[in-house]
């Protein structure tokens, strides 16, 4: 994997991509579209008994200047795409918010842009990519291109659609695409010509739906997850989080890492809820 690369890149990606070929990435850079959301209102409380148990954080420059420490030895993948929230019509209308040199001053693995694919502002968002992929070749800095949804967008998580944004993120330059799964994931990954880690999406019902979601993900060719809500929006998120570990890493079937992670529900990895949640909060929440 990453043949083509560079030393300075190849050392970079090794802080995302560990010696198993494998991913465990936590997502929490969705306030820079959503705000304090659910489960990400405090990020340095919501995150600090997960950072353990992962290869990397992904999130805004913001958040990592004020909740994350210094001393924090993993890779950081910054969201270098944005200027939308969900108050707008839809959330694709993004722009390059982060320079490359100003993500290598703050000592990033990579940079993450956005493509909305067929949305109103698709070419831009495309641009975007392209325009990154150009500016961190200076400094041998990796690109994560995500292959986004809106709000028009959303009934698009499926496998044509996958398949041709995936592929456009990778011809781009993108050295790891971020995408969901769907039914017949593995043609996603086939026909990508870069490594594919999956989204979590809007939190779902059961864990056992989670590490389903990991194992068959891994097993049709994804490297691993890049996973927010499915964690920190969770009861137990230092639960959940040792089981998506234990499938990705240590190759565990749903059954086995599900007993992991119900022996971990415990009062010591239970998050508190520490605001009145919403209707609309949950809503909110749940919009891409
Ligand atoms: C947008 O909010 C981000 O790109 C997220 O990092 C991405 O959606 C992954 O997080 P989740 O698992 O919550 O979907």
């Amino acid at each position: 994997m990453f043949e083509y690369a560079g030393w300075g890149k190849k050392r970079r990606l090794s802080q995302i991509v560990a010696p198993d070929g494998r991913a465990v990435m936590l997502a929490i850079d969705h306030g820079y579209f959503m705000g304090a959301t659910h489960g990400m209102e405090k990020p340095a409380e919501a995150i600090k008994n997960l950072l353990p148990h992962v290869d990397s954080l992904m999130l805004t420059p913001g958040v990592l200047r004020t909740d994350v420490r210094t001393d924090f030895g993993k890779g950081i993948v910054l969201r270098a795409s944005g200027g939308n929230t969900v108050l707008d019509k839809d959330i694709d209308n993004e722009e390059i918010i982060l320079t490359a040199e100003e993500a290598v001053k703050l000592n990033a693995s990579a940079v993450a842009v956005s493509i909305f694919v067929g949305a109103e502002y698709s070419h831009q968002t495309i641009m975007n990519l392209a325009e990154m992929v150009n500016d961190a070749s200076r400094f041998d800095l990796p690109v994560l291109g995500v292959t986004a949804v809106g709000k028009a967008l959303k009934d698009k998580k499926e496998k044509r659609y996958l398949t041709h944004a995936s592929r456009l993120a990778a011809e781009l330059g993108a050295d790891i695409v971020k995408t969901y799964y769907c039914d017949g994931f593995s043609e996603v990954v086939a026909k990508c010509t870069a490594p594919i880690v999956v989204a979590g999406g809007p939190k779902l019902d059961t864990y056992e739906d989670v590490l389903n979601l990991c194992y068959n993900a891994v097993n049709e060719g994804a490297i691993g997850v890049d996973m927010g809500r499915n964690i920190w929006q969770s009861d137990y998120p230092a639960a959940i989080v040792q089981g998506v570990k234990a499938v990705i890493h240590g190759n565990e079937s749903v059954k086995q890492a599900l007993e992991l992670v119900n022996s971990l529900c415990n009062d010591e990895n239970k998050r508190r809820e520490l605001f009145e949640v919403t209707n609309k909060d949950i809503e909110e929440s749940n919009i891409h």
